[in-house]
């Protein structure tokens, strides 16, 4: 017979008191085992958005998280482990030209990761536009191509951290998802799960993002970073600018090759700055000294991305297109653009049917925006502003009518953030 119930640990934290470790692993186990019902955690989630957790009750929470499932293994191999995390953004395709560029250096990084949902994309749905590409592998299979290519990108299994899945759909109809302690358990719950020994945050901040402040960011990096190096992740955080999109390309096949464009050499100059610079963190923390940049321009960076496509079952010479249906829409007059609104553009993307509204639906592969301008540049009339793609009319015209909203020519000059924001380390 439990000591505990439900009604008690939510009428404590309810009142602002702090949760003993012992009544922390009660309520998350019961809850996974069904005994704590779903209004009830519900209730609980909300008095921790309002009351939020202390430290020690932050490491108990997470640490229930973890062992809710399985631990990936990934010690014995015979690279460092490192990997990298973003919280959200669009046009953010860093991680197809990351993970093989800082293997490329010498490091193994296992990139688990997740589908879009709304008008940020994510890295599985950009992939799966290459023909053949598998997102599911057994652990067995992420550790292999760890060890014989020196990274993976895959789905984050069923196993890790499962009560987080329950926790993120009740957080998600419950208006509990904006909870710094709630974000951070949930992020580094599964990171600390995959097994990786180091860790970069990359800490979205801006219009695009959805943290919107600074000062929130640095909140949320100061925690996530906290609970990896407690549990023994070398963890760093660097908050970068979310205010326009990262690069030109918006979409699934559009963004996967832009990132080819960057893995030999060239592409969007913000795309390779933000990757050199994460790349740079990454390899500190593991100890490697090598410029990541002359893997990028020798091509040795390139050769392990096509090796990591063609593990996971994927064709990497089959050249990908966008969408037939395009338009492209221009400036109205000439003078400057003061505002490309991230937000907007991943609006207009997911309306083209880049994204999907519901976990099921599909995605095509095909649709999305070309971003042609950034704030700040000088435009002529009729010049290219973006372009959008659609698989049909009808998703044509939606686009077509969101990307209006997506931009401002000659109002107020908007302050431009630098990429690289600040560095949080423990
Ligand atoms: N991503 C997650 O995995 N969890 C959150 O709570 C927010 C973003």
């Amino acid at each position: 017979m439990s000591t505990f119930s439900a009604v008690d640990v939510i009428g404590a934290k309810r009142n602002g008191d702090e949760l003993s470790d012992e009544a922390i692993s009660w309520v998350l186990g019961a809850y996974q085992r069904g005994e704590v019902a779903e209004e009830q955690m519900s209730a609980l989630l909300m008095a921790i958005y309002f009351q939020g957790l202390g430290e020690r009750e932050l490491g108990t929470w997470t640490d229930q998280m973890i062992a809710s499932g399985e631990r990936l293994d990934l010690r014995g191999l015979s690279r460092p482990t490192v990997d990298k995390h973003s919280t959200g953004g669009v046009g953010d395709k860093i991680s197809l030209i990351l993970a093989p560029l800082v293997a490329a250096c010498g490091a193994a990084v296992p990139q688990l990761s997740g589908r879009g949902l709304g008008h940020t994309g994510g890295t599985l749905d950009k992939l799966e536009s290459i023909p053949g590409w598998r997102a599911a592998l057994s652990n067995d299979e992420i550790r292999a191509q760890l060890e014989s290519v020196g990274a993976v990108i895959c789905a984050a299994g069923q196993g890790l951290a499962p009560v987080d899945r329950r926790l993120y759909a009740l957080r998600d109809v419950t208006s509990t998802v904006e909870s710094i302690p709630l974000i951070s358990s949930s992020i580094m719950s599964k990171k600390i799960a995959e097994g990786t020994q180091a860790l970069v945050l990359d800490v979205k901040v801006g219009r695009g993002a959805f943290i919107k402040t600074i000062e929130r960011a640095q909140e949320l990096a100061t925690t996530m970073v906290g609970l990896g190096t407690n549990h023994g992740v070398a963890t760093v955080a660097q908050l970068t600018a979310m205010n326009q999109p990262l690069g030109e390309a918006v979409g699934n096949a559009l963004e996967v090759i832009e990132s080819v464009q960057v893995l030999q050499g060239g592409g969007p100059r913000d795309v390779r700055e933000l990757t050199l610079a994460l790349a740079t963190t990454m390899l500190e923390l593991v100890d490697i000294e090598q410029d990541p940049a002359t893997k990028l321009d020798d091509g040795s960076a390139y050769e392990v991305y096509r090796a990591m496509i063609e593990a996971q079952g994927g064709d990497a010479d089959v050249v990908l297109a966008a969408s037939k249906l395009h338009e492209v829409i221009e400036a109205d007059d000439e003078g400057v653009v003061t505002r490309v609104d991230a937000l907007r553009v991943g609006v207009c993307a997911w309306r083209l049917g880049a994204g999907r509204a519901r976990k099921e639906d599909a995605v095509s592969a095909g649709a999305g925006v070309m971003c042609r301008v950034r704030e700040g540049d000088h435009v002529a009339k009729g010049q290219p502003l973006f372009e959008i793609y659609a698989d049909d009319e009808s998703h044509l015209r939606q686009g077509r009518e969101t990307i209006r909203d997506a931009f401002t020519l000659n109002g107020e000059p908007s302050n431009v953030m630098p990429l690289l924001l600040e560095t949080i380390t423990s």
